[in-house]
């Protein structure tokens, strides 16, 4: 089969592309998926260049879990597709269905510890393997498959923040990163909820998010944040400069998520406007269980549409990560790793 295998850590050059890849065997409780889209995300590139860093050294060379990964490794965290076989133990029905699949293939109760392209190959090939419990049936979804592949870790991890940050109808809700894959996946989710959105985005793409419905735009370089009105919530996932400004656009009791750190990863902020406020600050990653069957539900009823920035041949994941990384776009990159093939 096609595939992009990652070799080791470092830059964009560590994966290559190989016509010649073995189908993975399918083992007991396991099926093949045929996989006809997987999404860009940061995790990718942060994993294939290691860096995570872990407790003691910032700086080390390591994957999320703080070890590095084992290679050769196909990446991909995203994917969706068609069950093309199953193995020993699992119901044949799921043959032929459409499905997502929950890039987390070990909970550790509601924790993921082990994640598709990082601990286990992944979506950026033409089959990937994934248990049973990780098949989401989304045949009828009037989704595209590019829009599902969207779904499992952008909008997992938006989920997972808003359910951890318990965001309510009605509560004034700040996002940052707005344009961005988890950030619109926020929007989206918190607009279905009916919640008041504030997006916070940068110059470039300020017409672009109004577009998304949310109540208010706040442009980074342009809007002061000590302009906003207090909020309820803040979702964030730049961190950054800005990280202990937004701590403080907080009302009294207020509760802060976080999950990225794409402005910086070492932040400051005054303890004091936590404590005094009681104010909570809540670390958030990808997302439990009950956030992904929520999300699938979601998905098979059409009630979100994630925006689909691009599509690339699995051919051109490199062009597609380097566009990635420019993050001059809307919403979210997807190759497909049957494109070309179906095209020659
Ligand atoms: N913990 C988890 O489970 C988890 C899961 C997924 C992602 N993440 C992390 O969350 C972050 C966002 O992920 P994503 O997939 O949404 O990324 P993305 O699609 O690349 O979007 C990131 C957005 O952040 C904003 N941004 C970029 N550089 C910035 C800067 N220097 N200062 C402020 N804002 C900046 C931009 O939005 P605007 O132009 O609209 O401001 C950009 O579109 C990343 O750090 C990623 O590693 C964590």
């Amino acid at each position: 089969m096609l595939a992009a295998v990652t070799m080791g850590h470092g830059g964009q050059d560590e994966t290559v592309l190989r016509a010649d890849w073995n189908v993975p065997d399918i083992g007991p409780g396991q099926g093949l998926v045929r996989v006809t889209a997987a999404a860009l995300n940061n995790t990718d590139i942060w994993s294939r260049a290691g860096a995570y860093g872990t407790t003691e050294n910032p700086e080390a060379i390591a994957g999320w879990r703080g070890v590095p990964l084992d290679f050769p490794r196909i990446q991909g965290i995203d994917a969706a597709g068609v069950v093309q076989d199953v193995g020993a133990n699992v119901d044949t029905s799921w043959i032929g269905r459409r499905v997502i699949v929950d890039p987390t293939v070990e909970y550790h109760g509601e924790f993921p510890v082990r994640v598709l392209g990082s601990e286990v190959d992944g979506g950026f090939a033409q089959f990937t393997l994934a248990t049973e419990a990780q098949l989401f049936d989304v045949t009828d979804s009037p989704l595209t498959d590019a829009q599902l592949a969207c779904l499992p870790t952008a909008y997992g991890t938006a989920l997972g923040l808003i359910n951890r940050a318990g965001c309510a109808p009605g509560q004034r809700v700040l996002v940052t990163g707005s344009s961005g894959g988890v950030g619109s996946a926020a929007i989206q989710l918190l607009l279905t909820r009916g919640c008041h959105v504030i997006a916070r985005t940068s110059p470039g793409k300020a017409e672009a998010v109004r577009e998304t419905g949310v109540a208010e735009v706040s442009v980074r370089g342009l809007d002061p944040l000590a302009d906003l009105a207090e909020v309820d919530r803040v979702i964030d996932v730049v961190g950054g400069d800005e990280f202990g400004e937004l701590l403080d656009r907080l009302r009294d009791g207020g509760r802060m998520a976080t999950a990225g750190a794409i402005a910086g990863p070492v932040v400051q902020f005054d303890i004091r406007r936590l404590y005094l406020r009681q104010r909570t600050l809540v670390g958030s990653t990808m997302h439990t269980p009950t956030d992904f069957a929520e999300l699938c539900e979601t998905a098979r009823r059409g009630a979100i549409r994630p925006v689909v920035g691009g599509t690339f041949p699995l051919e051109e994941l490199a062009a597609a990560q380097a566009r990635f990384l420019t993050k001059d776009f809307v919403g979210k990159l997807v190759v497909e790793p049957w494109a070309q093939a179906e095209n020659t």
